[in-house]
């Protein structure tokens, strides 16, 4: 295609021609995502060998490349769209939120700068006090809005270690981090990975934490946890990534602030635990931590993309983080948002205007939704835990939230390839205190009670089967 010379209608014609052809493909592909299979099927994923071609020279019409993309990637796609994936901890898009997302993204404004993305530093400070609500967090909070909860981990951590070192009498931004006063990590046992890489980007080895011992649950146990002082970063989990767990917040982090530490709670998906009154007990005391990590492409059903750091400490967060640079527009005070340059509040400086999706989905819902759509969550996690139990697979864990864990018999991983082989289901093995298990996550706003019952008798298929 040569673009030039530029021709409005005709650009605008074949720009509309080619939204066309990709709204119909994707209507196919909602069309049939909550009945396929869904794990794709083996000659699906062979097919992609499709793509295994030489950059093209002259380059192809683009109706021809959205019709090979649509051809070999859509079929070779998981169906996380529909009821019955549970692998991982992966929510689906709520349908405002793909909407919201196809204006946003015609949009294309760098979303990190309010001078040239006023609707975007708008939302950003609209959602920020939303968040703020919803969680119960300090009216000083300020909100990242980032790729996902490793980057909000990086984020909430690079803060607190700014703010530990400064009270040191140490600027690590100017001096850097070799020679700088030694800083403590203490963190329950079962921390996640995306926290051991987000400490290893800080300069905090794996060797150097402080492991506390946890509980059958795989909460921290606070009887176990060392001195702590004005130097320590501690992690807490709101959402153990196997059980579902939480962390007993109120008494560790009262300790944690009387010592002086910085507390950082990573709740990927169970923050929003927070926001559900009939789930709330889990995270009490969690509003008296320093930074929280949460992601809205988990719990709240927003597509991916979308992960916030909160911080109560902002000078801490912009000095971590912030920017200066004589090229870059200062934004404005006067007008909702223009004075929020989001690539102070984070490590990126260009992003897409991601908090639309997030601000569609809150808006669409309201709190009462939101709640719901959290609560509901929980509400069929219990439903598979005791139709599995019914069904004669032990369950290891409490359901205290979505996260299910069940005895399938030494060979998890076995079964969940058998289960996914199936087409009814999507779960993942994993091992809980060396136990192997099948762990399935609910995080579908999509997921019925019918759903539940067609995954059970799917697994106790896979049973027969393999007996
Ligand atoms: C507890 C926990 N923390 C952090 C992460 C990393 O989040 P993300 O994949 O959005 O970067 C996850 C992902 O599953 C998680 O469950």
């Amino acid at each position: 295609m040569t673009p030039l010379p530029f021709d409005l209608d005709r650009v605008l014609g074949e720009s509309f021609a080619l939204r066309e052809q990709a709204e119909g493909y994707a209507r196919a592909y909602l069309e049939t995502v909550h009945h396929r299979p869904v794990a794709p099927a083996p000659e699906a994923l062979a097919a992609l060998e499709g793509f295994r071609e030489a950059l093209p020279t002259s380059g192809v019409a683009p109706p021809a490349v959205l019709e090979q993309l649509h051809r070999l990637g859509s079929p070779a796609t998981t169906a996380q769209g529909g009821g019955r994936f549970f692998g991982m901890v992966n929510g689906g898009a709520l349908p405002i939120t793909l909407a919201a997302r196809l204006l946003a993204d015609s949009w294309d404004q760098n979303g990190a700068v309010a001078a040239v993305a006023p609707p975007i530093a708008a939302l950003e400070t609209v959602v920020e006090g939303w968040l703020q609500q919803l969680f119960g967090l300090p009216n000083t909070v300020a909100a990242s809005f980032l790729s996902g909860s490793s980057l909000a981990l990086v984020t909430g951590l690079a803060a607190g270690r700014w703010r530990l070192l400064e009270r040191q009498g140490y600027d690590v931004n100017a001096k850097g981090l070799w020679g700088a006063p030694s800083l403590r990590v203490v963190a329950g046992a079962h921390l996640h990975a995306a926290a051991l890489k987000a400490l290893a980007l800080l300069g905090f080895g794996r060797d150097q934490i402080e492991w506390v011992p946890v509980d059958d649950q795989g909460r921290l146990r606070p009887e176990a946890l060392p001195t702590l002082d004005d130097r320590t970063l501690l992690l807490l989990q709101a959402g153990n990534v196997n059980s579902g767990a939480f962390d007993p917040f109120r008494p560790v982090v009262a300790e944690a602030r009387a010592a002086g530490a910085w507390v950082h709670v990573d709740g990927a998906f169970g923050l929003w635990a927070a926001a559900a009154p009939q789930l709330a007990g889990l995270t009490a005391g969690h509003e008296q931590a320093h930074s929280w990590s949460v992601d809205a492409h988990k719990t709240l059903n927003v597509p991916y993309d979308s992960g916030i750091a909160l911080c109560a400490d902002p000078e801490a967060l912009f000095a971590a983080l912030g920017a200066e640079g004589a090229y870059l527009p200062q934004g404005t005070a006067g007008v909702l948002g223009l004075n929020r340059d989001g690539l102070r509040y984070g490590p990126e400086m260009s992003r897409r205007g991601r908090v639309v999706e997030l601000w569609a989905a809150l808006k669409s819902l309201g709190t009462e939704g939101v709640a719901q759509l959290v609560s509901q969550l929980h509400e069929r996690a219990r439903q598979l835990r005791d139709a599995l139990t019914e069904a004669g697979f032990p369950g290891l864990n409490d359901v205290v939230f979505n996260q299910v864990l069940v005895d399938v018999g030494p060979d998890a991983d076995a079964f969940a390839a058998a289960l996914r082989e199936s087409g009814e289901a999507w779960a993942g093995a994993s091992r809980w205190f060396d136990q192997p298990v099948l762990r399935l996550s609910v995080c579908s706003w999509v997921t019925s009670e019918e759903d539940i019952a067609r995954t059970v008798r799917a697994m106790v298929r896979c049973r027969e089967t393999r007996a």
